[in-house]
């Protein structure tokens, strides 16, 4: 079993994203191969980047860091659950991923993004963007979801569609072959 850390990007009141960050849990946890951790930045509630040090040394002042980065060793892969706000990923995550840097590293990530027209994609290539800086490899597998309040129904539930649903299996198959392959590069067991 591989540790999946399923990580969301907003926290303000009334926001959606647990919806969608639930379902993807769900059938990742269908995926056998996979233990999972969902982990709500609003529940984590990391102040804006308050370590003095440079997050490369690892010299931790700060519970709430030290906390963060005993959760983002332990992954062997990742899932980001992107909104897009203002044509970028949500700050919260942006200050979650400065936390830390060597924990991130050769472990790879699928991206689940949703909003409006774009569906998020503008929100997911930013993030792409900032994930190779911390040597984390995100996949060409991607869900990405448009006009994604259509797809919740009035118990807040989300109700893919069935190229959602497509997406996601492939992402999940692909997630599965380059975890086992970065469990290599960072010289673990398979
Ligand atoms: C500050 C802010 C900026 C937004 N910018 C965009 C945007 O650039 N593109 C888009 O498709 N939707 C945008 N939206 C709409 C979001 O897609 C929608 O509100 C979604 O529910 C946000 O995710 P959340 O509910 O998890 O916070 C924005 C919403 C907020 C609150």
């Amino acid at each position: 079993m591989y540790n999946l850390k399923i990580i969301n990007s907003t926290v303000r009141p009334s926001r959606k994203g647990p919806i969608i960050t639930e379902w993807i849990a769900e059938v990742a946890h269908q995926h056998s191969e996979f233990n999972v951790e969902v982990l709500d930045l609003a529940q984590i509630n990391l102040p804006m980047m308050n370590e003095p040090a440079h997050p490369r040394l690892k010299q931790y002042e700060h519970e709430h860091t030290k906390q963060w980065s005993a959760k983002i060793e332990e992954a062997d892969a990742f899932i980001f659950i992107t909104a897009e706000y203002d044509h970028s990923y949500p700050a919260p995550l942006k200050n979650a991923l400065e936390y830390l840097v060597q924990e991130w590293g050769y472990k790879a990530a699928g991206i689940v993004s949703y909003g409006g027209v774009s569906a998020g994609t503008r929100a997911a290539t930013s993030l792409k963007t900032d994930l190779i800086a911390l040597k984390v490899v995100p996949l060409f597998e991607a869900v990405n979801i448009p006009f994604f309040d259509q797809f919740i129904n009035d118990e807040a539930e989300f109700v893919p569609n069935e190229s959602t649903q497509r997406a996601a299996q492939l992402m999940l198959t692909e997630l599965v072959r380059w975890t086992k392959g970065m469990l290599v590069i960072r010289g673990k067991e398979i």
